[in-house]
Parts: structure tokens; sequence; C-alpha cells
């Protein structure tokens, strides 16, 4: 079986990456979506293959990147994979703002479900639309979506949906339900659902992950997918996401993407995603059970050194999600920063409804999570 091990912290601080340099070296960082793991062998070993071979030139389409993503989601969701609707873009943050381009004019509307990843609002705002949110329901332990909210927010005439499934930060998987109540309301008032499926290969056993795309014929008439292997597999500075749908109006209207898109796209992050997506299952497995683990390993640390912190464990994704507000603080990410010496996400980036919240990452090892809980409670618990 294979194991895999977070880096150890020296290590760590060798990497380059925007996380391990954004903060004084006393600073512990666990904000950025990226995983302390070394990454899986299949891929190191393309890339290195690669390197070796100076093949670093121009990608351009990628058709064994199309077979590989659909031979994936067969094994793992039963998703027929259009592959003649199958694009490629520099990263997902690019094909979200593509995809919201050609579906909107300035000033339309677009929903999204606050607490949401942060840069949904500033995908939003770059094709110059306007935010209507509809935040997610939380209830005991559970999220779910506010359907009638949904229906409210279609009704008044927005374009598209920006659906986050699995959801970032909560780690909600929308369930089958839930998903046929939006590719229904979608239909009906006539709204194109960017399904970002980005977090969707890290999904914990007790849940199902449904591909929008995947789920039935309202779905497919109604949805874009937006993914890549770039959270799973830890290959964010790659730079290679995918657009998939599977309608032939919402197919016309995805001609109009820039013909340099592929173009755009980085050979190695295309080939490490081929590498990811037909030989990446069993580091991902073993990854799976050390964040698997440390989610409820944060829950006991939470009860132990932040009794009044709240805390529901996701059911997908490596990001815990944690009230704060019991505290009473002001800007409460700031002052963890500030006097514990912690870097997590401050809740508000997040949407109104993640204020007095902080986002960590959990794809890291036991003991910077022990590490990072003791330096809040030293400011909170102070
Ligand atoms: C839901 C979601 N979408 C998109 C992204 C960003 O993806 P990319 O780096 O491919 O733009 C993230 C990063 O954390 C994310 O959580």
């Amino acid at each position: 079986m294979v194991r895999v091990k977070a880096d150890s912290l020296s290590e760590l601080r060798q990497r380059r990456s925007a996380k391990w340099r954004s903060f004084p070296e006393d600073v512990l960082p666990l904000p950025v979506a990226e995983m302390d793991y070394p990454l899986a062998k299949p891929i190191k070993k393309t890339l290195i293959d690669m390197i070796e071979r100076s093949d670093t030139g121009y990608s351009g389409i990628v058709p064994e990147l199309t077979t590989a993503f659909a031979n994936y989601a067969k094994r793992n969701w039963n998703w027929e994979v259009n592959a003649e609707q199958f694009h490629l873009a520099t990263d997902v943050g690019v094909a979200g703002v593509e995809v919201l381009r050609l579906f909107t004019q300035a000033g339309d509307t677009v929903v999204v479900n606050s607490p949401v990843y942060l840069n949904f609002f500033t995908w939003i705002k770059e094709v110059h639309c306007e935010v209507k949110d509809v935040p997610l329901l939380h209830v005991g332990d559970q999220w779910a979506l506010d359907a009638s909210g949904l229906e409210a927010a279609f009704a008044a005439g927005a374009k598209v949906y920006l659906l986050c499934h699995p959801h970032n930060p909560v780690g909600h998987v929308f369930t089958k339900a839930e998903l046929e109540k939006v590719a229904e309301l979608a239909k009906r008032y006539n709204v194109l659902v960017i399904s970002d499926e980005i977090h969707a290969p890290l999904i914990f056993s007790e849940s199902e992950f449904i591909p929008y795309l995947a789920l039935n014929y309202a779905a497919r008439e109604t949805g874009v997918c937006i993914t890549s292997a770039s959270k799973s597999w830890n290959l964010a500075g790659l730079k290679c996401a995918q657009i998939i749908s599977d309608d032939p109006k919402i197919h016309d209207v995805l001609q109009g993407l820039p013909i340099a898109i592929p173009w755009r796209t980085s050979i190695l992050g295309a080939w490490a995603s081929v590498a990811a997506y037909d030989e990446g299952e069993e580091w991902l497995a073993a990854v799976i059970r050390n964040i698997d683990e440390n989610r409820h390993y944060l829950k006991k640390l939470i009860d132990k050194h932040l009794p009044k912190a709240k805390y529901s464990i996701p059911n997908s994704t490596y990001l815990a999600w944690i009230d704060l507000s019991a505290y009473e603080l002001e800007d409460v990410a700031a002052l963890l920063l500030d006097k514990g010496r912690v870097a997590l996400n401050n809740g508000c980036d997040f949407g109104v409804t993640g204020h007095n919240f902080v986002r960590m990452n959990l794809a890291t090892s036991k003991e910077i999570l022990k590490e990072a809980v003791k330096r809040m409670a030293s400011v909170l618990e102070a």
C-alpha cells in the first residue's frame, strides 16, 4: 500500500510557492489550498522525463488528457464524458472567467452560496457582473442548499449559478436531491450552472460525489463543468484545467472560447494531469487517508484547546472551516497572525457569512496541525 508522509517544516520552508514566501519565518502558514505532501511518483517521473528531454514548449490540444480524464471519471463516478466537448484552460480561475464571459453581459447576476471560495467574487467582478448570494444553510453539523433562496434568485433573473461542488470551504458534497433541484430550477429559469468540481476527487468514504453533468438530462442541458487535477494532486503551479459540457447549444457557445486557450495551458501541467488521472489514484487514496485522520484529529485538538470554537468535520476537500465567533474578537485572523504567528484564511473573504470564521489547511502533518492549534489557543484562550 502506498503511504504518503508530509514533508518536514524545514523541507517545506525551502519551497518557493507563495504559501511559503508570503510570511516571516516564524509564522506557520496554513492558508493557501496546497498540500504539504511530496508529489505522486508517476507525476514526478513524467515531469523529470520531460525536463530531461527539454520538452518544455507549447502544449496545444492534448487528446491523451481527454482520454485520461474520461477514463478517470468513468471509473470513479460512472460519468460518460463527452470527449467532443472537452477544452483546456490555464487554470480553473481562467476557465471560470472565460465561461462567464461567454454566458453573461456586464450587469448580469451570478448566484453563489457563501461562505464560498473567495475568488468566485473576483471572477464575477472581472466580467463586470453582480453577485447574488444565497448562503448555505448550516443546521447542526450539516450544510445544505437553500433551495427556495436559489429559486428566488433564479426567478429574479440570474443568468449563471456558480456552484462549488464539492464546496470550499465547508466541504459539503451536494446530494443527488440537491443537484436534482438545481438542475430542475436551472432548466425552468434558463440559468447556466457552472459547476466547479476541482475538489471532486477529494471525497471521504461517507459521501458520494455526483458530477453535475452525470446527473440527468436537465443537468446536461444547463451545465458546464470546470475542473483540474491541481487541487487533488497538488499541481496548482503547473497550470492546466478542463472545461467540459455535454449539450449541443452550450457546445456552440463554448466554440467562442479564445482559440489560444489550449496554447495558454502549460505542457507540464497537461502531462502531469494525464499522469494524475491515469496513475495517481493510489497516491491520492493514501493522501485521503491522511486527511481523513487529520479532519478528526483537528476535532480532538479543537475540543481540547479551543473549547469555544465550532468546527463541523468536512465531507470532502482538505479545508477546515472554524467558527471563532464565541471568542468575540475583531478581525480574529489578523490577531492570530500578529500575536499567534499562525496564518489562516480570514473567513470574511468568503462572503459575509464568513465573518469570525477562519479556514485552515488539513493537507499537512499532525505536528503542524497541533502546533497551529496551540498557537491559536495561546491567543484565544490566553
Ligand atoms: C473551488 C475552487 N476553484 C478554483 C480554485 C483555483 O483553481 P486554479 O488554481 O486552477 O485556478 C480553487 C483553489 O483553491 C478552489 O478551491
